[in-house]
């Protein structure tokens, strides 16, 4: 599948982040609605193990800035995650939005053929198991599915387990700085693409990476003119905030 994919890109232009950008709480189902309001066929959310193992979407190592808790997520069971509040920090009328598990949002894209970038965002020192159990868990909730979703990841030991557990799942390697050896990274976890900060690339490392027969996404593309831009360096997909500014394509 792997190869295939670097062939034919499945994936939209425009990728929501975090579910809805910044239009919704971020990674909450809230997020993914405002996905659909807005035309977009894809979208990108993070996704971590709570205690008890449960794959469920969150952003940063504590549930502090995005709920209504505090602590460490990876210390909190998903039945203690479910009783947070995920919506009321961004306004009322988002009050009560959950914590969605990975297996709710499946559920919702699959309904509405919406695509998935699946971010694995391991909490620290569980770089392995995330990676082996998002991937087992990504590919039982969309068996049959024509499109997989998409595995991405800053950590590498998260994308080899997540290559070892389930390999026919599309791989992508995530990245802030375009690292030197990018091409080997590639190439040691089979991945179909490199996905970067659109700061990092330039338009002859856009050139190399589609020369070398991978696809590139770039995030967080928030402006028309830095969109148009990176499209016309050969960039396959951007990740976005602004669904309401830069109008679903591709
Ligand atoms: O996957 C692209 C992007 O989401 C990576 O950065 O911090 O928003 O998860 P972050
Ligand atoms: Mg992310």
């Amino acid at each position: 599948m792997s190869q295939h994919l670097k062939q034919s890109w499945p994936y939209p232009e425009l990728v929501a982040h975090r579910g809805g950008g910044t239009l919704a709480p971020e990674n909450t189902l809230a997020g993914f609605r405002e996905g659909i309001r807005y035309g977009y066929r894809a979208a990108e959310c993070d996704v971590k193990l709570s205690a008890d193992n449960v794959c469920f979407l969150l952003h940063d190592d504590t549930v502090d800035r995005t709920s209504n808790g505090q602590g460490e997520a990876k210390l909190k069971t998903m039945a203690e995650l479910s009783m947070l509040d995920a919506g009321g920090w961004k306004g009322a009328a988002f009050a009560g939005e959950a914590l969605p598990t990975l297996a709710n949002v499946a559920a919702y894209c699959r309904g509405q053929d919406m695509l998935l970038n699946i971010e694995i965002k391991p909490c620290p020192g569980r770089f392995e198991e995330t990676g082996r159990l998002v991937a087992q868990e990504a590919a039982r909730l969309w068996a049959g599915a024509a499109v997989p979703p998409l595995l991405s990841s800053f950590e590498i030991e998260a994308l080899r387990a997540a290559q070892a557990a389930e390999p026919v799942l599309p791989r992508a390697f995530l990245c802030e700085e375009i690292p030197a050896n990018w091409c080997e990274i590639l190439r040691e976890l089979d991945c179909v693409a490199l996905h970067c900060d659109h700061h990092a690339l330039t338009e002859a490392l856009a050139g190399d990476i589609k020369q070398a027969g991978y696809q590139l996404l770039c995030y967080t593309v928030n402006d028309t003119a830095d969109a148009e831009r990176l499209l016309a360096w050969g960039v396959d997909s951007l990740c976005t905030d602004r669904l309401d500014l830069l109008p679903a394509r591709g």
